[in-house]
């Protein structure tokens, strides 16, 4: 069980289901739209991690990832559609991160950011993956270009919201360790 400290943090990270990923997604996210709205079709194929602090039983924040190709190319870059479907599409090693949501409460304490490195450092060690992306929201992007995230393509919106792909190179991330810092907890 995985349990990190850092920055004074104590912040224990679980591979958690899908459906423990949903109040965060709804409140977080898209608060306005019904709860099915941020339930995925691929969520069963999905790796979904929660972090949680000492003491409560529901995660703080939350992020899934799947295993999809990176979407290049002018299509891509003009497609505006929050289908999900992005035409034309290569490689076989990347990882996308979505649905990825601190509880307001909490945030601006470094939890997303240790969430971020241990998904993408076990999507980096379980899946062989070598680059992550996610759609980004604008108001996101220079947290993701602080973290190493480079923009690719146009920007596109999803009902209201603006949104920029991103994509991180994890082989030459100094921020994503290939296999996570971790400690068993004491019993
Ligand atoms: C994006 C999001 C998940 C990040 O989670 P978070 O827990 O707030 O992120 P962090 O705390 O790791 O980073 C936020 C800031 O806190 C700072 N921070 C890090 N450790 C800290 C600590 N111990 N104490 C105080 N601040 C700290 C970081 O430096 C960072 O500031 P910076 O971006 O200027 O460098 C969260 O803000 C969120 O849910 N936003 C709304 C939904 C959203 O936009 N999701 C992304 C969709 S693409």
């Amino acid at each position: 069980m995985p349990h990190i400290e850092d920055n004074g943090q104590d912040v224990l990270i679980l591979k958690i289901s899908s459906q423990n990923t949903v109040d965060l997604r709804h409140s977080v996210l898209w608060p306005d739209m019904p709860r099915e709205h941020v339930v995925l079709p691929e969520d069963a194929h999905g790796m979904h991690y929660g972090a949680f602090l000492p003491r409560t039983n529901q995660p703080v924040a939350v992020i899934s990832l799947f295993r999809a190709p990176i979407p290049i190319g002018v299509l891509a870059e003009r497609q505006t559609s929050p289908d999900g479907s992005y035409p034309p599409m290569v490689g076989e090693d990347t990882v996308r991160f979505r649905k990825f949501a601190c509880n307001p409460q909490y945030q601006g304490r470094g939890i997303g950011t240790q969430l971020l490195r241990y998904a993408l450092s076990m999507a980096r060690s379980e899946l062989g993956v070598t680059i992550a992306w996610c759609d980004a929201r604008r108001a996101t992007q220079e947290w993701y270009a602080k973290r190493g995230f480079v923009p690719f393509g146009d920007t596109f919106f999803k009902g209201p919201v603006e949104y920029v792909r991103m994509k991180l190179d994890l082989d030459a991330s100094v921020d994503v360790p290939r296999k996570p810092r971790t400690r068993v907890e004491d019993v």
